[in-house]
């Protein structure tokens, strides 16, 4: 038996450990966190994060081999492998200030395990860091005067939150970054025997620590790039009558090009893509190579425009004021399936919608709780309600900011009744059947194609 400690009982550490102690029944998985309420709710009904399949497997193994603790100490101590999945945010504060990587919950964890540990371990970077963090973490651990020996890996995680567990059950690769020294490989090759567990030995990559590190800051860069480019493309389609969906379909039938990744919209969200990529862009500078960092930066810019062009849009069409005029928001979590609105484009939009004195009203499944949290103050200004029927009762406006199916379900005809005429639609996800919307009466705005509206455009009447 191996005792598999990971630290950390966040989205990645709630999400990942399950799947492990589900597959490796002869080892024994603890999650800790020194958040209380955390593991209290892991230990729950209702787990902390709403992750589809997730729940059943909690279930599955919870106090067979997958415990939740605070005890953060005595885990330490008894762990063969420790995963380390705490929080790498952007830094808030002093040298590289919003865009380096706030590496202070990453460093308190390395010397906690120093601190606690009685036996030689394998320390594991499951948290995404700026290239050549594992050098600092075999600085600080193998800084004991006792004899023990610490071999850091590199294994960063590419699960997307909404399919955390179908990623985790079935990834198309795992990474494993470790040293080229006969300790270094043995611990590759032990993390290698969990996940060939279940994942094919062919699919899981073996390279350096720094290669490891690096490929999982750029393969969000990538993946944020294709977002902004498209993104990008959907304003040039919006004014030249081109549609966004016909071209993304005919580009990405390439294969080369590939037709992943290429759904426009009204901006990309989550915890990371920001992060990540204004982390890859202080990181090229460090190096000296500015105009790479510039290069990687104006994906993060394309995207804050797509965002603001968004708002500035709605405004547009709805005869350039929204003053006091109620607008829904369909949708406040980053992407579907979560109940996570970190950096989504739902809270930016609404923020950018309160600006112009709008009475903004936010409906969503299960993000609802966390959109208030993360709007902070804002939340005061906004109406929170669960039903969209109501959300859009006497609305001006529907944006439809975040792509759960169940939206596409309503009874449009209804809503339409019940709002303000003219009535608005502004996809934000181009998720809905437009042409009927149209039909129905909406004035629709999806992005990167022709508005389907019956009112002449504010653009032509203003010249
Ligand atoms: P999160 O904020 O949801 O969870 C991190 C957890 O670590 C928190 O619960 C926090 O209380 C805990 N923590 C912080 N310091 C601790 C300490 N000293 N001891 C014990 N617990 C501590 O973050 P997350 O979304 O799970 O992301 C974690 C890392 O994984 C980040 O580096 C992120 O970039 C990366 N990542 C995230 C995703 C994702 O989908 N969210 C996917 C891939 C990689
Ligand atoms: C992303 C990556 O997909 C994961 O591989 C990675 O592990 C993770 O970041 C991470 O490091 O945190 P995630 O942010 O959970 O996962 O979700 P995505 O599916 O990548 O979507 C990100 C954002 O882009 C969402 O707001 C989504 O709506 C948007 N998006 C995605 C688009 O606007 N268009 C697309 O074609 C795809």
């Amino acid at each position: 038996m191996t005792n598999i400690l990971c630290i950390g009982a966040g989205y990645v550490g709630g999400s990942t450990m399950p799947v492990i102690a589900s597959h490796c029944p002869e080892h024994r998985v603890v999650v800790v966190d020194i958040n209380e309420e955390r593991i209290a709710a892991w230990q729950s009904d209702q787990l902390p994060i709403y992750e589809p399949g997730l729940d059943e497997i909690v279930r599955q193994t919870l106090g067979k081999n997958l415990f939740f603790s605070t005890d953060v100490n005595s885990n330490i101590a008894e762990a063969d492998i420790i995963f380390v999945s705490v929080n790498t945010p952007t830094k808030t504060f002093g040298r590289g200030a919003g865009r380096a990587a706030d590496l202070q919950y990453w460093e308190k964890t390395a010397r906690q395990i120093l601190e606690n540990s009685t036996t030689s371990k394998i320390v594991v970077e499951k948290s995404t860091l700026p290239v050549r963090t594992a050098e600092a973490m075999e600085r600080i651990l193998n800084s004991n005067g006792n004899g023990l020996h610490f071999d850091v890996l590199s294994n960063p995680e590419f699960l997307a939150e909404g399919t955390a567990v179908r990623d985790m059950q079935n990834p198309n690769r795992v990474l494993i970054g470790g040293r080229e020294t006969e300790s270094g490989r043995k611990a590759v090759e032990r993390l290698v025997e969990i996940y060939a567990q279940w994942v094919p030995r062919d699919q899981i990559i073996t390279t350096n620590l720094w290669s490891s590190e690096l490929s999982k800051l750029v393969a969000n860069a990538f993946l944020a790039q294709r977002i902004s480019s498209i993104n990008a493309i959907s304003a040039l389609c919006e004014k030249a009558e081109a549609d966004i969906s016909e071209v993304a379909n005919a580009v990405g039938r390439d294969e080369r090009i590939g037709r992943h990744f290429l759904r426009a919209s009204v901006g990309f969200g989550g915890s990371c893509f920001k992060k990540d990529i204004l982390n890859l862009a202080y990181l090229c500078e460090h190096y000296g190579l500015p105009e790479v960092a510039r290069y990687w930066e104006q994906v993060v810019k394309m995207n804050e425009y797509q965002e603001a062009r968004f708002v500035s849009n709605m405004v547009a069409a709805m005869f350039n004021t929204i003053a006091g005029k109620r607008i829904a928001l369909f949708g406040a979590a980053f992407k579907a399936n979560t109940n996570d609105t970190r950096e989504s484009p739902a809270l930016e939009v609404c923020r950018g919608l309160l600006e112009e004195r709008a009475d903004v009203v936010i409906t969503d499944p299960h993000a609802m709780e966390n959109a208030r949290m993360d709007l902070g103050e804002l939340a005061n200004r906004v109406t929170f309600e669960p039903d969209p029927y109501s959300a859009a009762n006497h609305a001006h406006a529907i944006a439809i900011l975040t792509e759960w199916s169940q939206y596409t379900q309503l009874d449009y005809e209804r809503i339409y009744s019940s709002m303000v005429k003219p009535a608005f639609i502004f996809d934000g996800r181009n998720l809905l059947d437009h042409k009927k919307l149209y039909e129905i009466g909406f004035n629709v705005h999806p992005i990167g194609k022709p508005p389907l509206t019956r009112l002449v455009t504010p653009e032509f009447t203003h010249g």
